[in-house]
Formats: structure tokens, sequence, C-alpha cells
């Protein structure tokens, strides 16, 4: 997120974080912590590049947005308004990506678990296709199209056995995971489809993990499902029109932001890769098939868009550790407990002069492992400074909790020189 819209603003002795043209600070001041704020600006500029990136093989492929990243319905008319399509992998997200204006000739719905209703809903709403994880699935979607008298669009979710180098917990497209049907068993699944008198096959899915930074993986994903769909049609004469290609683009975490007075990672990404090194890959590959292509990135569309803004509650020193304990936890924000996930933490005011120190940043919850930062160096805070948790818009609120019945953020869209809330702050007698 280096050329990103925050930026340090320097002012005489100190100097001070802004979003676009909006002091954090400020916002923290008016609307209170813990606080998710977003970039307008970052949020298109993004979309608007990876779609640029991947229209320019074809006008007719194109960009649907992850809904799960972060469903915020501001930021969803915002992708609509710019002719994003959407993956969504529930009903609610069916329903609120419909309600923001996503065209559903745009949408698909992925997930291993869809309940009969969602299915019924999706096939309702005229979505473009049901990815199809499981061969039960593909019979269940054929006999409820066929009770509401039409044939049921799918892909059949394959699951290439491509190893994505990324988290565990994050990587989808291995043999051992939940996701999709064997690549080796998909030429029956589709001889079974083809046979199924309610399910009409537009083309096929695959998704092989998140945070990928090695361009080897795609090329290798892209590379086994082309071969697949082009066997098919030799072999099994069934011609598939569409491939998606799924998300899981990496972005950097790491040094977000610069700043003379901010210590450097060591442990800086260097392998994040472009939109365009991506396309330029991965998309003469697909094109061989002869389908039209649509990607569905969420963390690469909206994590350098987003902050939580938190202020430091308590500093404590145990003799082998020291701890900036501050309002946001592990219920705002579970990357870094669930997968020991790095964001940058840096005040929203830098000092000149000000000292560095090695920290456990800590939130308020109940439970050793709800740390946002361990043993990381950054500046000397104080009770009542505030901090910015960066790159947070991926998979930040949309994970958050109520656990020890603490309320949720409040989140904020920043555009220019002006902003406004998009979600209130939740009220603890609301969830009481
Ligand atoms: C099926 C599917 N598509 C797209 C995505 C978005 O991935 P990312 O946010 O890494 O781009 C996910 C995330 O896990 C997913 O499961």
């Amino acid at each position: 997120m280096n050329d990103t819209t925050y930026s340090y603003r320097d002012l005489s002795g100190h100097s001070k974080l802004y979003c676009e043209d909006v002091s954090l600070a400020k916002l923290a001041s008016e609307f209170g912590t813990p606080l998710y704020v977003y970039s307008q600006a970052q949020l298109l500029d993004n979309f608007r590049s990876f779609n640029q990136s991947i229209s320019k093989s074809s006008k007719k492929n194109y960009v649907s947005y992850a809904v799960k990243a972060n469903s915020n319905p501001e930021l969803l008319k915002l992708l609509a308004s710019e002719g994003a399509g959407a993956s969504v992998v529930s009903g609610a997200e069916l329903l609120i990506a419909l309600r923001c204006g996503i065209d559903p000739k745009k949408i698909t719905f992925d997930g291993p678990g869809k309940t009969d209703e969602e299915i019924t809903f999706a096939l309702n709403s005229n979505i473009f296709a049901i990815d199809v994880e499981s061969l039960q699935e593909l019979h269940v979607v054929n006999d409820i199209a066929g009770k509401l008298s039409i044939k049921g669009p799918i892909c059949i979710r394959v699951n290439p056995h491509v190893d994505a180098k990324t988290h565990p917990y994050i990587s989808t497209g291995l043999s051992e995971n939940k996701f999709g049907i064997a690549i080796d068993d998909s030429s029956e699944a589709y001889r079974i489809a083809n046979s199924l008198p309610n399910i009409e096959i537009i083309g096929i899915h695959c998704h092989i993990g998140s945070q990928i930074t090695d361009l080897s993986v795609f090329k290798e994903a892209a590379e086994s499902i082309v071969k697949f769909v082009i066997m098919l049609k030799e072999e099994e004469h069934i011609s598939l029109k569409h491939i998606n290609f799924g998300g899981g683009q990496a972005v950097e975490y790491h040094n977000a932001i610069r700043h003379p007075l901010l210590p450097e990672s060591s442990e800086a990404n260097s392998k994040i890769l472009s939109f365009e090194d991506i396309t330029k890959a991965v998309m003469p590959i697909l094109m061989e098939s002869g389908c039209t292509i649509n990607v569905e990135p969420g963390r690469s569309i909206v994590a350098n868009s987003g902050v939580l803004i938190s202020k430091v509650l308590y500093t404590k020193s145990n003799g082998k550790k020291n701890f900036v304990i501050i309002d946001a936890g592990m219920n705002d924000l579970i990357r870094p407990s669930l997968y020991h996930a790095y964001h940058q933490i840096v005040p929203l005011s830098l000092q000149i002069n000000s000292s560095q120190n090695i920290v456990d940043v800590v939130g308020p919850i109940c439970e050793t492992g709800d740390f946002l930062a361990q043993d990381r160096e950054m500046p000397v805070v104080d009770r009542g400074d505030h901090l910015s948790i960066m790159c947070t818009g991926a998979y930040g609120y949309v994970l958050a909790s109520n656990y020890n019945l603490r309320a949720k953020a409040a989140e904020i869209l920043v555009d220019g020189n002006s902003y406004k809330i998009i979600r209130e702050r939740e009220q603890i007698e609301d969830i009481i």
C-alpha cells in the first residue's frame, strides 16, 4: 500500500495520519474508537485497475467482487456503480448484492454448504451461475430447478490440486481441502450434469486460496483448468462457455505506510504481484479455452482501502514484555489471532525525536490469543494515544464478533475531504 490514499502530513514538530484529505485523529474524536475507516478513492482505484487489466484480453471479461471480504452496503453500491459482478457465499450475501444494485447476471454463488432455501433463492433471482461443489449439490440444484420449471445454470467448482503456498487456513485448492470436486472426478461430474434435465452447464469455477504471492501457482491452476476444458470438449463433447478463475491475489501488509519515523518491517513481502503481472501471465493461458473469463477477488480490492483506529487504554511492562493494551481486540479484527496475520500498526501522530520500543499490542478480550501484534518495534505510545491498524479493509469487520459482549465498531467512508458514517456503532442494548 505504498502509493495509497493514506499518508502522513507533516506539521510543525509532528506528523498526522490522513485518509485522503481527512485527519484520522479528527474521525477518532468525532466517532470514537474502535473505528473502521475506508478510502473511497483507494477502493475504486483497486477495482478499476484490476478490471481494466482483465478486460484488455476481451471486453466480455470482468471482475466480480468477493462480497465475503467486506459486505458493507455502501462499498457494494460503489462497486456496483462501476459494473462489478459479485461472488456470494450465502443467501444473505446474495440478497445484499442484489439490493446494492449488482447485476444478477454477474453474480455467482459459491460455497460447499448451500441450503435448499438458498439454492431456491439463487435460482429465482436469475443469477449467472451456482458454483456446484459436490455431486449431491448438483442433484439438489437439478431437483429444485425442476420444481421451479427452469434450468439451473451451473459451473462446477473444480479442485485442481494446486498448492497455493499460503497459510493452510486460506488454502482451498488442495485435495485435502473441503472445496469443490477433485479434478480427476470432474469429467464424471460434467457427464452427470449433462444428463440432468434441469441443469444448464455454463462453465467451470476454481479458487485455490488467498494471499497468493507466487505467480507460478496462478499459472499452474490456469493451465490445469484450460487443459481440462479442452479435454472435456474433445473427449466428452461438453463445451463450456465460461471460466470463473477465483480470487486470491495478495496484498502488501508489511510497510503498508512508510515514514522516516517508522521502523521498516524486515519481513517486507517484496513478491506482491500487481494486477498487471497476474493478468499478463494468466489471461493468455485462460483465453486459449475460448471461454469468457471472470475473476472474483476480495482482499485485493478492499484490504488497503481500510484501517482500524484504536485508542491506547494502558501500557505496562512485566520485565519480560512491554504491553500496549488497546480498545480494539480479536472481536474487532481476528486475523492476527486466527492466522498469525501481520498488520502494520502506527500511531496517528508521530512526534519528532520519539523513541522506539518492542511491544505486544493486545486487546481487551480475556484470551491470551487476543493480540494484534507481538514483539513489534514501534514508536513509544502512551495512554490516550491513537493507533491505526493498517490494511484492514478485507476480512476485518466481516469477521468481527460480540465476544465478551463487546459491541461492533462503527464504519466511516472517506471521499476527498468529506466523510460519512456507513455503519453505526453497535449499541450494547442491541446485543444483550
Ligand atoms: C470461492 C472464493 N472466491 C473468491 C474468494 C476471495 O479471495 P481473496 O479475498 O483472496 O481474493 C474466496 C475467499 O476465500 C473464495 O473462497
